[in-house]
């Protein structure tokens, strides 16, 4: 039913669980997606636009991200990556459309409020209070989301440990290098424990190693379940850690698991390597109703087809009994690199 809306009341008698005179428990509207009570969409926009004076910087954005998963937003400098982030976390409004996180109306006031407390993000520039030391930075940022004190002291010194700049926690972060400034911004993304979290280019400017330390981290936070929305321009980084991963270009071009972006451009491929190819061979491959087209490169076969599992064994057997000697069978598979080139295009 899509594009339906519901606006759903639910109450309770049971004092003792939800206290005194909290009689209505929630209001609200339930997403589309909605399953047995549990949210399986974290993220949904709905034609989501926004114009800036004479540049439409994202146009008709339809997507969703679901609850656990981890999303990746890729798209050349000035696609709309940063301003889809910023209309989500409710910093711009979109100039026409709609978008909902949790279920949360970004358009609504107080939906907007409630989004804020729910959600973390890691701009572009890490804007931290620069005579600050780490540690009062995040405890300044805690304290405005009303956690305790206790509680302040455990989440930052977990966060900057796992971050490895717990030993620099006391020095103003004006004497941070950049990589140490964006670990710091990481943290106070996540300091408040927010359910979604928007990271804005997170290893951009970082080392190689400290790149690892922060992407190890984030595929921890995947095991804990939260959501996270990356944008990234690095495309083995959005290919190791993202289940899904979008390409825009003001419009968005594409959605899907790396394997369903290669698949949507290339098919399926299996790569059959033999010391001697004949033409023979060729003809016998090609003969298989559900091949498509059979190429050879380089003393390589390379076979489109529908079904590599259901159809391999018909190509083994085909090559075979002419005679050829099977050196190995593979999957040809297109990296997100491949994927991006061809939406994009090549060098400008
Ligand atoms: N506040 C603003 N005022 C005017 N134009 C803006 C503003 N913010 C963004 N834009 C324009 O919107 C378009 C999209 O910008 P955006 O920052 O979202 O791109 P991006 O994909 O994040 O790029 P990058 O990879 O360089 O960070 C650009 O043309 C940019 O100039
Ligand atoms: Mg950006």
């Amino acid at each position: 039913m899509a594009g339906t809306f519901f606006t759903v009341l639910v109450y309770s008698s049971d004092k003792k669980k939800y206290g005194p005179g909290s009689g209505l428990l929630w209001i609200g509207r339930i997403p589309e997606t909605c399953y047995h009570g549990r949210l399986a969409l974290v993220i949904e926009t709905v034609e989501l636009t926004r114009e800036f004076k004479d540049v439409v910087a994202v146009e008709n954005l339809t997507m969703t991200v679901k609850e656990g998963e981890v999303f990746g937003f890729i798209g050349p400098n000035g696609a709309g990556k940063t301003t889809t982030v910023r209309m989500l976390c409710c910093l711009v409004n979109p100039t026409r459309g709609s978008a909902f996180v949790n279920g949360l109306d970004i358009a609504n006031p107080k939906d907007r409020l409630k989004i804020r407390g729910m959600i973390g993000l890691l701009p572009e520039t890490p804007g931290l209070y620069e005579s600050l030391s780490a540690y009062r930075n995040l405890d300044f940022f805690a304290q405005l989301y009303g956690i305790s004190r206790e509680e302040r002291e455990r989440r930052i010194k977990d966060l900057l440990t796992a971050l490895a700049v717990w030993d620099r926690r006391d020095d103003p972060v004006a004497k941070f290098s950049k990589g140490m400034k964006q670990k710091i911004a990481i943290a106070r993304a996540l300091v408040h424990e927010p359910s979604v979290l928007f990271l804005d280019e997170p290893t951009s400017g970082l080392d190689p190693q400290a790149s690892m330390t922060v992407r190890n981290y984030l595929m921890d936070l995947k095991k804990e379940g939260i959501t996270i929305f990356l944008n990234t321009h690095n495309l083995d980084e959005a290919e190791k850690l993202c289940d899904r991963i979008g390409v825009i270009q003001r419009v968005l071009l594409a959605i899907g698991s790396p394997e369903e972006l290669s698949g949507k451009f290339w098919g399926k491929t299996t790569v059959v390597r033999l010391p001697l190819v004949t033409a023979e061979m060729v003809r016998a491959v090609e003969a298989i109703p559900s091949v498509s087209r059979v190429k050879e490169i380089e003393g390589k076969l390379l076979v489109e087809l529908e079904n590599p599992d259901r159809d391999n064994p018909l190509i083994v057997k085909a090559l075979v009994d002419k005679g050829a000697q099977i050196e190995y069978v593979n999957e040809l598979k297109h990296g997100l690199e491949d994927i991006y080139l061809r939406l994009i295009g090549g060098p400008k």
